[in-house]
């Protein structure tokens, strides 16, 4: 079997924020998995559902549909039964699609997901492609025509309750062309340089002097 998942953000609601990456996955997967808060797997409620639902009318193709049951408790063994239906999908349907809200890296629950594939089946872990979509602050920002940073200012994203101690990762943008990076600091550092560009280089840690004006730093929270 030729296994193949794709975890897609949806974007913030409207069905033309979706990539075409998001468009291409859904035309090329077998079967899309789209999470539901209903106990009876149905989608009366599910936002996702509505979105994959106009994607789909978009697009003019027929997709089956698995509800994934995700009550949104943070329990991992609702996680466990999340990823069990992405496992056994995975068993009957060669290319399949899982759904996320606006963009899988803010707050979504596939890393939970993904990290219990990498325990349960590495070969489904190993054919996993994420693909990142519109956040619902970007949108947001658009919608009201006020931009999140100028100039000198920086953006914080805050969970409003957090359930133990909040930690952060940075984004750091804009360097100055020959700087040092001593000054950023240490940490689990990547440095993205010409991203989706060419000459792309990404490195598993902190360059440690700026060539290009186009280099970002993620420096990611400290996780167990
Ligand atoms: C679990 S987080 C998911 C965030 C999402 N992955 C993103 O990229 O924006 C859910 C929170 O995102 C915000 N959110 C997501 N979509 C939204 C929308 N369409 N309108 C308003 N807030 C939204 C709300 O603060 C909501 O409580």
């Amino acid at each position: 079997m030729n296994q193949k998942l794709y975890m897609v953000s949806l974007g913030p609601g409207d069905v033309e924020l979706l990539t075409l990456k998001a468009l291409n996955a859904f035309k090329n997967c077998d079967a899309i998995c789209v999470p539901t808060k209903s106990k009876d797997n149905t989608f009366a409620k599910s936002i996702s559902h509505k979105i994959v639902t106009d994607a789909l009318k978009l697009l003019d193709i027929e997709k089956v549909i698995i509800p994934v049951y995700s009550p949104m408790n943070f329990d991992k063994q609702d996680w466990i039964n999340e990823a069990n239906i992405l496992i056994e999908s995975s068993k009957k349907y060669d290319t399949i699609c899982f759904v996320t809200l606006g963009d899988a890296a803010i707050y979504s629950s596939i890393y939970y997901l993904l990290d219990i594939l990498k325990e349960r089946d590495k070969t489904l872990y190993s054919h996993c492609e994420i693909i990142a979509g519109v956040t619902s602050f970007s949108a947001a920002s658009a919608r009201v025509q006020k931009p999140l940073c100028l100039g000198d200012e920086q953006l914080f994203i805050r969970p409003i309750n957090p359930r133990s101690d909040v930690k952060t990762t940075e984004i750091l943008m804009r360097p100055k062309i020959g700087m040092d990076t001593k000054e950023l600091g240490e940490g689990d550092f990547y440095t993205f340089e010409n991203m989706n560009l060419e000459n792309e280089k990404i490195t598993p840690f902190k360059i440690e002097k700026v060539k290009k004006y186009m280099t970002l730093f993620l420096k990611f929270a400290k996780r167990d």
